[in-house]
């Protein structure tokens, strides 16, 4: 079978490297190369406890969670390259007595749903973390979070994936259409053929049409900062109200992120940086004597029910989508691979496509 995957994101690239890995003959397209969108400025956290809004995003997020050690062994491997990843935990810090009791009533939450999570409070939360702000007043830590250094997954996916035959080239996909049997991608360069495409686009998805269906995704800017420590002042990653501090273990720490709804913008703006530098100092004070070396900004591909579009279009044969992951892109790419891989090459279809089917935006 002979796929092409127009988008080469780390939703994408996870994809075609999953196919590949199942025999299929995989080319992947996108107009920047990879891991330009979203994915260049996500911080990689791994915290579906945190970040699982909904109880459809919530079990997708925990069971590609459950994906990630098997994943990064597999890339690694196959890449001969390490990958930062590690799965330390969350603290989820409370300031306020209103963040205290919200933090208490959403432990008891998590307990009642089965996962781990432990309230400490101030005292406690330092003896954790000695560097956080004097004002944080209880935490919950949530251990079996963690994150993944998203620039080293992305350059081990790509190695991945070229080791398993995916060909990687830069071409703008216009439309996508049924021609002579086939599923035909309009590109600025020519037209390529295939037996199935999946369009993996991100927040340029709604731009490529399947013949007039346009999917209902819309960007959403994320500005990150990264700074530098000489040592690493967290051990795990640090969620507040306003924002999140990610510590790298040579020192680096990501501090993210503005959430704007700003159309196709990806600037970074002396606003969204001033912002930031005044969240992660307000969650880490350390942070105000840390050397400033990077900000990126993404376009966060959102839809309105804040759940990915994934599966088997339902107006042309031979299509399929992943996309719109929104918030969890990094997070949800290792099991979006496994569902439509299994799709595609006919092996399984998994019951979880029923919560993200593209037929519930007529697609
Ligand atoms: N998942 C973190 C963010 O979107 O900022």
């Amino acid at each position: 079978m002979h796929v092409i995957i127009v988008g080469a994101g780390v939703v994408g690239c996870a994809v075609a490297y999953e196919l590949a890995s199942g025999g299929a003959t995989v080319r992947v397209i996108d107009a920047r190369g990879s891991g330009q969108g979203a994915t260049r400025a996500s911080a990689g956290m791994l915290a579906p406890y945190i970040e699982g809004h909904s109880t459809a995003l919530l079990q997708l997020g925990v069971r590609s969670l459950a994906e990630y050690d098997r994943f990064v062994s597999r890339v690694a491997a196959d890449a001969q390259r390490s990958i930062e990843y590690r799965r330390t935990g969350t603290l989820q810090v409370a300031r306020t007595d209103e963040e205290a009791r919200a933090l208490e009533r959403h432990g008891r939450a998590l307990a009642e749903s089965g996962a781990t999570a432990t309230l400490l409070d101030g005292r406690e939360v330092r003896r954790y973390e000695p560097a956080l702000a004097t004002n944080v007043r209880a935490a919950l830590l949530i251990p079996p979070h963690g994150y993944v250094r998203v620039g080293a997954l992305m350059d081990a996916l790509v190695d991945a994936a070229v080791s398993r035959g995916v060909q990687l080239s830069v071409a703008r996909a216009q439309r996508i259409a049924r021609v002579n049997g086939r599923v035909a991608v309009e590109t600025a360069e020519g037209t390529l053929a295939a037996d199935a495409v999946v369009l993996a686009a991100g927040s340029w998805s709604g731009g490529i049409p399947v013949d007039a269906a346009a999917a209902p995704v819309r960007p959403v800017r994320g500005q990150l900062l990264q700074l530098r420590l000489p040592r690493p002042p967290l051990s795990r990653v640090v969620w507040g109200s306003g924002g999140y501090v990610v510590p790298w273990e040579d020192g680096g720490v990501l501090v993210g992120s503005t959430v704007e709804e700003v159309g196709f913008d990806e600037s970074v703006t002396a606003e969204g940086v001033r912002r930031l530098l005044e969240r992660g100092e307000r969650l880490v004070p350390a942070l105000g004597a840390a050397v400033f070396e990077e900000a990126r900004a993404g376009l966060r591909p959102a839809t309105s029910d804040e759940l990915p579009i994934i599966g088997a279009s339902t107006t042309m044969r031979g299509v399929f989508y992943a996309t719109g992951h929104y918030r969890n892109g990094v997070l949800l790419a290792p099991f979006t691979a496994v569902m439509v891989a299994e799709l595609l090459l006919g092996d399984r279809e998994r019951p979880e496509l029923e919560l993200v089917r593209p037929d519930r935006f007529g697609l």
